[in-house]
């Protein structure tokens, strides 16, 4: 079984082929540098580059993989979450082939596709593991079992804002490019971690355990360079970039790693647009291997959004024998986690 996927939630329109945990080919186009002036991605911006780039990425996933069209045998798309106008491209697309080629189609969750693309590089999940999901729109702590067939618990979430989202305002505030992520892990290279101690938000043993809150620290940089602009100082820019990104890697793989051992459970994966970064990859490989926890993190290249996540979880629902969804499927802006499959209006 060949499963195709398309991901168009956001601002990169990727397609994957994929078949039995293989993948065979990809493709990506984003359009980043259109919403790199407006500091954060314009939906009208990225549906309309959506439109234009999901036929050539299309074609140029078939070719790096040496397929055509019809060698496919199942369709997966993203129907959410994600910015609505964007999300409905992909969808509309999927459906389109699913009808033209008579196979079936799976609308997914994107989130589970972010967990399910490390299966392309490290083979199977185990039945049991901690998922970590670190984006620009989530922050979770989960407890995956069969990714195909499982309900997802949810150990944890963010009350305010998602890690990503704090990166990309950080980085607006020490006037670094867009988006964040990648602009603060390179300024951080030349900075001192232990420059500023930046506050660890719900640390405390009263708090909840496995919930995130990264406003509190986002705003404390604020502060902090506001501070030193205000007293005619120069902002150390690698020095607050280190700190504030060890203050998220410290919360992250600290709560995730607590999470493993509470719930005896001995692999712990690190994914979503986060997961890219050197330092939370650094300090969750240190701190697994201090705990006897196996860390599965996917190549960078695999955490930010893309094709090939898609047809990843498309293909461990079509290998579970998951229903498929109607051509009727709606598109869910703000789909809640509680499966890979997002189930459709019939339900
Ligand atoms: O998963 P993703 O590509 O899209 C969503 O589903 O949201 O994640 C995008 C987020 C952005 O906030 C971006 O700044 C962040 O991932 N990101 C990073 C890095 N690369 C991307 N954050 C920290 N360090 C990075 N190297
Ligand atoms: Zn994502």
């Amino acid at each position: 079984m060949i499963v195709l996927g398309i991901e168009s939630s956001c601002d990169e329109t990727g397609v994957g082929l994929v078949s039995e945990g293989v993948l065979l080919g990809d493709a990506l186009s984003s359009s980043m540098d259109a919403h790199a002036r407006f500091g954060g991605v314009v939906p009208e911006v990225a549906a309309r580059a959506h439109l234009e780039a999901i036929v050539p990425v299309l074609h140029q996933a078939l070719d790096n993989a040496k397929l055509q069209l019809s060698d496919v045998d199942a369709v997966a798309v993203t129907a959410g979450p994600g910015l609505s106008t964007a999300v409905q491209v992909g969808l509309a697309s999927a459906k389109a082939l699913a009808f033209a080629l008579g196979k079936p189609l799976y609308g997914v969750h994107h989130l589970a596709g972010h967990a399910a693309v490390d299966v392309l590089e490290h083979g199977p999940l185990p039945s049991r593991c901690v998922a970590l999901v670190v984006s620009g729109g989530h922050t979770s702590l989960l407890l995956l079992g069969d990714l195909g067939r499982d309900p997802i618990v949810h150990l944890g979430d963010t009350i305010d804002d998602a890690a990503g989202e704090a990166f990309d305002k950080v980085a607006r505030v020490l006037s670094l490019g867009y988006p964040g992520g990648p602009s603060i892990d390179k300024a951080a290279r030349d900075g001192d971690p232990r420059a500023i101690q930046f506050p660890r938000a719900l640390s405390r043993p009263s708090d909840p355990a496995y919930g995130f809150s990264f406003s509190g620290v986002k705003t404390a940089v604020a502060r902090w360079v506001e501070a030193r602009v205000d007293a005619g100082g120069e902002v150390p820019v690698a020095d607050v970039a280190a700190s504030f990104q060890e203050a998220v890697a410290d919360v992250l793989t600290r709560k995730a790693v607590a999470a493993c051992r509470e719930h005896g459970v001995d692999t712990l994966l690190v994914v979503g647009g986060v997961a890219a970064n050197t330092r939370v990859r650094a300090l969750a490989e240190e701190r697994c291997a201090a705990a006897g926890i196996e860390l599965r993190v996917p190549p960078i290249r695999l955490c930010t959004d893309n094709g090939a996540m898609i047809a990843a979880v498309g293909d461990l629902l079509v290998r579970a024998g998951a229903p498929a969804s109607g051509l009727d499927l709606g598109a869910d802006p703000s789909a809640p986690l509680t499966g890979a499959l997002l189930a459709g209006p019939w339900r």
